[in-house]
């Protein structure tokens, strides 16, 4: 949830841009870039990775409500959206970078898709579903899930340059 906070300033800047270039501003690359780099890099890969390597895959070893199992398989298909909607952005993002200018229609578009769900998604975790599945676990279970999020994080930045790395060698 902590998480979640850095995650809605990030929107609330997003939607501040949203609003410039809705007056006739120019979309701006560097901003983009940066927006992305947040969402795929801290968003999906760190956060969302971490709701769905640890607490999701914990708590399908639970016998959860019906209701429990909608929202978790909703959540996980949101996951899915959000990965999607920010690769448009990223094409999007290439062809105004490439001359294309009517790209920046396409650009407000897909930013206000992120901009709407991001709060909306939070909020289903915030207020519904991580109280609910914390029932599901005894203290020692959260403890540990809370040490291996710890692991987690300690391992992502060093993961996470280790494939900018790869990346860029696999292409020399
Ligand atoms: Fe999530
Ligand atoms: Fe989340």
């Amino acid at each position: 949830m902590i998480e979640h906070r850095l995650i809605e300033r990030m929107i609330s800047l997003m939607d501040h841009e949203i609003q410039r270039m809705d007056k006739g501003g120019a979309a701006d690359v560097h901003f983009i870039d940066t927006a992305v780099d947040f969402i795929q890099t801290y968003a999906d890969a760190c956060h969302h990775g971490k709701e769905e390597d640890i607490l999701f895959r914990d708590l399908q070893e639970k016998d959860l409500s019906d209701n429990d199992e909608r929202v978790m398989q909703e959540l996980i298909e949101e996951h899915i959206w959000a990965r999607k909607t920010t690769g448009q952005l990223v094409d999007a993002r290439e062809r105004y970078a490439e001359g294309d200018k009517d790209a920046v229609d396409e650009i407000i578009e897909l930013m206000g898709s992120l901009v709407r769900f991001y709060p909306r998604h939070i909020q289903k975790e915030d207020k519904d579903f991580f109280k609910a599945s914390m029932a599901y676990f005894p203290q020692e279970e959260q403890d540990a899930m809370l040490q291996e999020e710890y692991e987690f994080d300690r391992r992502f930045i060093h993961e996470h340059y280790e494939r900018v790395v790869e990346g860029i060698e696999s292409r020399s």
